[in-house]
């Protein structure tokens, strides 16, 4: 092994023992990525910037934004593992009032890696900007993939109440019984969960962090426990945080020293139970 290969290893070590559950790291994805090896890890979730010119973001061309994601997303390709998932969160890229849908500009750059799309999760919210030339925007997407056909997927976990959980069969051979699963049932492709805007128990300096629950509920259902879980624009380490919630490994890096720095304060709260976080079975506020 050459003495620089040695070098990275030692790195790449000494971080994860650093902390057993957790690496973060501020750096650029594409170098962070390259150190990590392929086909290990298990979920690999992620928003990423939209090129809207948000304060941790330069706004570029179009397709020279394409190119750059397409960069990340093939170096994202090679670390999933088979039976592994890919989840690109995303929403509009905005230009002089026109709306260009993010997942529909990025969805062939998954498809040509071979990537097969399972779900496109419609994320549903209810605070936002308000505009005035057309309807404001209230959903983003999660376009989840996956490597192949053999790809873990734990509905038990995830399922939700049913509207009538006392219903029963009425006729046939199993009149009389429960004719719904006891668990719950499946929680569909549209998923209302509340963003994090001011009043969020999460909200930190972050412009648009994941809700934490939005990330439980693809850990839980696209991973086993000890299975790695990764997110290479971690802002402020959202996904770790569920990631170690849940008992698996998280793994991520972001550019920004400030972000990365509340991830770590974020996960040492979290640990000593002081983080503040809105539970996944909490019902959303509905005004009378
Ligand atoms: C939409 S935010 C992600 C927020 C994150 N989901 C959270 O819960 O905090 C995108 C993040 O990507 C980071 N970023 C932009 N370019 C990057 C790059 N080349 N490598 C790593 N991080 C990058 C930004 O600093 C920003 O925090």
């Amino acid at each position: 092994m050459s003495s620089a290969a040695k070098n990275e290893e030692h790195i790449s070590i000494s971080r994860l023992e650093n902390d057993r559950q957790a690496v973060m790291a501020c750096e650029d994805n594409l170098e962070f990525m390259r150190r990590q090896k392929s086909d290990s890890i298990k979920l690999i979730v992620t928003s990423p910037p939209y090129n809207i010119g948000k304060k941790y973001e330069r706004r570029s061309k179009l397709e020279t934004y394409v190119q750059q994601q397409a960069q990340v997303i093939a170096e994202c390709v090679r670390l999933l593992h088979p039976n592994g998932s890919l989840c690109w969160q995303v929403g509009n890229h905005v230009d002089k009032g026109e709306v260009f849908p993010l997942d529909m500009v990025l969805y062939h750059v998954f498809r040509d890696h071979g990537l097969k799309l399972r779900n496109r999760i419609i994320w549903h919210f209810d605070h936002g900007l308000h505009c005035t030339k057309r309807l404001s925007g209230r959903h983003e997407t999660v376009l989840w993939f996956t490597k192949s056909d053999e790809y873990t997927f734990n509905l038990d976990p995830i399922r939700v109440p049913q509207k009538y959980p006392k219903k029963k069969h009425y006729k046939g051979p199993k009149a009389g019984q429960l004719s719904s699963n006891p668990l719950g049932k499946n929680p569909g492709d549209v998923w209302v969960i509340p963003n994090v805007k001011h009043n969020h128990v999460e909200k930190t300096p972050h412009p648009c962090q994941f809700p934490i629950e939005l990330i439980e509920r693809l850990i839980l259902s696209l991973t086993n426990e000890g299975d790695r879980v990764l997110d290479p624009y971690l802002g402020v380490g959202t996904a770790v945080i569920a990631a170690v919630k849940h008992g698996r490994l998280g793994l991520g890096c972001d550019v920004s020293e400030e972000y990365i720095q509340i991830a770590w304060e974020r996960l040492h709260a979290f640990r000593a139970g002081t983080l503040r976080m809105r539970p996944m079975d909490r019902p959303i506020y509905e005004p009378r």
